[in-house]
C-alpha cells in the first residue's frame, strides 16, 4: 500500500490568513492540501475557484493540491484548475455526463484524475473507470458542508475498493473525506484507506503538529496490527 497521506481540508482553515494556514499545516507533517470547491447547485454551498489555488501557487505553496471539485458541470472548470496549480482533481459521477471523457480531460490537461463517492453512491461506477483513476474518494458524509458527523457505513465500502485495486495490480489511492477525527482515523486505516481528509478536526484544534502526529501514530497503529505497513 502506498505511504498514508494526511490531506487537511482548507474549508475549515482560516480564510482571512489561508496562505499562513497552509504554510502552518504542511510544516505540521500534513502531506498534501485538500481544496474543497463548491457550487451552490451540485452542493448547497459556495466555497473556492481557481484563483484562489494559483494564489495558493503564487505565495509559494509546492505541496500536491488536491482539488475536490462540488460542481456541475464539470468539464467547463478543469482547464482552469491545471492552469491554477492543481495536482489531482476529483469529481462526482453523477454531476459529469460523460465521466470517461471528463477522466480523459483531467489526464490530458496534465492532472491526476480521481472520481468521488457520495454515501448512497454505488460502486458500480468503477466497473469501466478504475484502470484510468489515480484516485478514489469515498466521502463519509454527505458533501457540502465541513464539521458533519461520520457516517461508518463508508467503512466496508473502503474494504471493497481496496480489494478492487488490489486486483487491479496498479498504485489508485484511497482517499476518505468527512467527519475524521483522531479517535475514528484507525477504522478508517484498517479498512483500507491511504489518505486521510481531515477539516475541522486539524484546523480546529490548537495545535496542528500535535493532532497531524496523533493521527499519523494511530494510522501507523492500525496498518501494523493489521499487517499493511506502507513499503
Ligand atoms: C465536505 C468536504 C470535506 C470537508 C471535511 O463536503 O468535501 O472535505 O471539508 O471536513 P471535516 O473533516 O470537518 O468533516
Ligand atoms: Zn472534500
Amino acid at each position: 500500500m502506498a505511504p498514508p497521506w494526511i490531506a487537511p481540508s482548507i474549508l475549515s482553515a482560516d480564510f482571512a490568513r489561508l496562505g499562513a494556514e497552509v504554510d502552518a499545516v504542511l510544516a505540521a507533517g500534513a502531506d498534501l492540501v485538500h481544496f474543497d470547491v463548491m457550487d451552490n447547485h451540485y452542493v448547497p454551498n459556495l466555497t473556492i475557484g481557481p484563483l484562489v489555488c494559483e494564489a495558493l501557487r503564487k505565495h509559494g505553496i509546492k505541496a500536491p493540491i488536491d482539488v475536490h471539485l462540488m460542481v456541475q458541470p464539470v468539464d467547463r472548470i478543469v482547464p482552469d484548475f491545471a492552469r491554477a496549480g492543481a495536482t489531482y482533481i476529483s469529481f462526482h459521477p453523477e454531476a459529469s455526463a460523460h465521466v470517461d471523457r471528463t477522466i480523459s480531460l483531467i489526464r490530458e490537461h496534465g492532472c491526476r484524475p480521481g472520481l468521488v463517492f457520495n454515501p448512497a453512491t454505488p460502486l458500480d461506477w468503477l466497473d469501466y473507470t478504475l484502470d484510468k483513476l489515480d484516485l478514489v474518494l469515498l466521502m463519509s458524509v454527505n458533501p457540502g458542508f465541513g464539521g458533519q458527523q461520520f457516517l461508518p457505513g463508508v467503512l466496508p465500502k473502503i474494504a471493497a475498493v481496496r480489494r478492487r485495486i488490489s486486483a487491479l495490480g496498479r498504485e489508485v489511492r484511497v482517499e476518505v473525506d468527512g467527519g475524521i477525527k483522531a479517535d475514528n482515523i484507525a477504522a478508517v486505516a484498517r479498512a483500507g484507506a491511504d489518505t486521510f481528509v481531515a477539516g475541522s478536526a486539524i484546523f480546529g484544534s490548537g495545535n496542528y503538529p500535535a493532532t497531524i502526529r496523533t493521527m499519523r501514530a494511530a494510522i501507523s497503529a492500525a496498518q501494523a496490527a493489521a499487517g499493511t505497513t506502507a513499503i
